[in-house]
């Protein structure tokens, strides 16, 4: 099988494609943006990394010509000066999905987010249910993964959640009551290739969530006994957070927003969990902590 990853220097992208080095069968087309983000793609003679303009939908569709199925990674959650919602979560999913439409590639899989809603008043669950919307009405076979918080070694949650733990101290976002159910990205790469193989006709929406549903303060409180440390965890107000937010955002032209405290801060309820639609058995969410506190331990 080939697939094309579009937004391949990206944290889940770089996680599917050391996977996929360790398996004959497939070979990727690593779409990036730059030769910077090029050099920083594993080496491997199954992986071909290409620069990629979303502004070029024919040079994607050429790109995707000998491809059986597309993996679009490319999105955002933290604008900034040269980066939008509008640019990075929708024009570039418009782009791709002209592009699939107009090659022979079997199957699109999109990674999308748990609270996508082309109507919400959010502006990142709104650009993620546009660009939803567009692969759906573009009739094409296609999968839609949506996942909660992502953890790993070097996912930006994964980051700030060991940030937070290595402190004695630290001041979260109305107490850190909201629910999260964390989701290795390990289960998610597999979850990907399991869509890829199954190529299922029109389009399938998934909601895929970690194994244990769980309040940020316990979390940051579980990561930091792993880190054999004692932290209190306190609370700073929402109101605040958001106000020192907007100030800095606007004058900095992006960064953390009220938007972004708004999606971070919201509890990930999933109806369905796709793990066994999907055949997926999934990590538990200690050996998930384990594996990012042992990968800071070596650092
Ligand atoms: N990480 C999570 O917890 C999480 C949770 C839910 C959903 N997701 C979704 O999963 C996907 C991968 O997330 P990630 O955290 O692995 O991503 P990431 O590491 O933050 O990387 C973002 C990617 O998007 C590309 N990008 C930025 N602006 C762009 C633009 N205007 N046009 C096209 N591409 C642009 C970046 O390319 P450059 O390096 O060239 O800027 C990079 O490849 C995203 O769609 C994200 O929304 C992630």
């Amino acid at each position: 099988m080939k697939i094309a990853v579009t937004g391949a220097n990206s944290s889940v992208g770089q996680h599917l494609l050391a996977k996929i080095t360790t398996q004959d069968e497939i070979s990727v087309i690593a779409g990036v943006r730059s030769e910077r983000a090029k050099a920083s793609l594993p080496i491997s003679p199954r992986i071909e990394p290409r620069i990629i303009s979303y502004e070029d939908s024919e040079g994607l569709a050429s790109l995707f010509a000998a491809v059986d199925c597309v993996v679009h990674l490319a999105g955002i959650l933290i604008e900034n000066r040269q980066t939008s919602y509008a640019s990075a979560n929708v024009a570039a999913t418009a782009a791709v999905v002209q592009a699939v439409k107009h090659s022979a590639v079997k199957h699109l899989v999109f990674i999308s987010v748990i609270g996508a809603d082309a109507n919400a008043a959010n502006a990142y669950f709104r650009s993620k249910g546009c660009a939803e919307k567009l692969v759906v009405e573009s009739g094409i076979s296609a999968s839609i993964i949506r996942t909660p918080i992502l953890l790993g070694p070097d996912t930006a949650g994964a980051k700030a959640l060991l940030g937070a733990a290595s402190q004695t101290s630290i001041r979260v976002l109305g107490g850190g009551h909201y629910l999260m159910r964390p989701l290795d990205i390990d289960d998610l790469g597999v979850a990907i290739l399991r869509c890829c193989e199954s190529q299922s006709a029109g389009t399938t929406s998934h909601e895929l969530a970690g194994p244990e549903t769980i309040s940020y303060r316990e979390l940051i409180a579980r990561t930091a006994k792993l880190l054999g440390r004692e932290i209190q965890v306190g609370s700073m107000p929402m109101w605040l957070a958001k106000l020192g937010a907007t100030i800095g955002s606007t004058l900095k032209g992006g960064g953390i927003s009220a938007t972004v405290i708004d999606v971070i801060t919201q509890d990930e309820v999933v109806k369905t969990n796709a793990d066994s639609v999907l055949g997926i058995s999934l990590t538990p969410l200690q050996s998930t902590l384990e594996k990012i506190t042992n990968e800071k331990r070596s650092s």
